[in-house]
């Protein structure tokens, strides 16, 4: 192995204790800091990942509340629920956990939170304030990686950084805040022709497909940092990532795993967010 290894549960720990540190100044001051989770349906990796941030909450003193609503919810009943989140003053952020299932408009759902708690950073207004480099919430697993860049040492200005996948939750986003960081970013999908020649000119490539083992070492400049955002299952059930990591380490100079890399750092920049927005509404 020649890549150094990125960990995501060491850096995502040290952001917790200044997070928790916050949060107890805030709680001092009678704005503790609150999160409401909604879930709807039963979703098994979604349960997981709710479960996570509920955790993550109580072991770092926020208020939370979790929303386990049944499958066939009606799409009324879920708006007028986030209106009452968005009139709560105890709670500073909401989360509603993708995928909905699919009678429920999630565009719909998104665009009734109120902007100010929308610590996701999906709504329209705030993916327009990130376009316009004025984020009020950057979406979490972008800012995840976007740390892992700065404690790690990565220079995003000026560097060549591909992008594979294109969704609102990780791919745009992801884009636009390297772009922002003063990035030479290309955005590459499934469809895109010749990838590998795309990325083997890339300083920085960041994988969030869902497609296992997409990323070979083939494709990567030696040297070059590869953050894998990918979760899937391997044919033993085991975690891994859109990256064939085993091939991968010995070609690149930094590596994300999965599990331990991205992952912890999606939840830690949940917290992050929702701190800001306690503190932004305690001000
Ligand atoms: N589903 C998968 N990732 C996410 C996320 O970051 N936020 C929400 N709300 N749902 C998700």
């Amino acid at each position: 192995m020649t890549a150094k290894l990125i960990d995501g549960i060491a850096l995502s720990k040290h952001i917790r204790t200044e997070v928790a540190q916050r949060a107890a100044a805030l709680t001092e001051r009678g704005h503790q800091p609150g999160l409401a989770v909604v879930l709807v349906g039963e979703n098994p990796a979604s349960q997981v990942y709710v479960r996570n941030k509920i955790k993550a909450c109580e072991d770092n003193g926020f208020y939370s509340v979790c929303d386990r609503l049944p499958a066939d919810l009606s799409e009324a009943a879920l708006l007028e629920r986030i209106d009452a989140l968005n009139r709560d003053p105890r709670i500073h952020g909401i989360l509603v956990q993708l995928p909905l299932p699919p009678h429920i408009d999630a565009h719909k759902i998104i665009e009734s939170i109120a902007p100010e708690k929308d610590v996701d950073g999906f709504h329209i207004s705030n993916a327009g304030a990130l376009m316009t480099g004025q984020p009020l919430f950057r979406p979490c697993t972008p800012y995840g990686v976007m740390k892992m860049f700065e404690a790690y040492g990565v220079p995003t200005s000026g560097a060549h950084a591909v992008v594979i996948g294109r969704s609102n939750i990780v791919g745009k986003p992801m884009a636009m805040l390297l772009v922002n960081a003063g990035a030479t970013v290309t955005i590459c999908n499934s469809k895109t022709r010749d990838m590998g020649a795309i990325t083997r000119t890339a300083d920085i490539v960041i994988a969030a497909t869902g497609q296992r083992d997409l990323v070979k070492a083939d494709m990567i400049k030696p040297g070059a940092t590869v953050i894998d955002v990918g979760m899937n299952r391997n044919d033993e059930g085991k975690l891994c990532g859109d990256v064939d990591f085993e091939r991968v380490k010995d070609v690149a100079g930094l590596i994300t795993p999965v599990p331990g890399g991205v992952g912890p750092m999606t939840i830690t920049m949940l917290l992050v967010n929702t701190i800001e927005s306690a503190e932004r509404a305690a001000s």
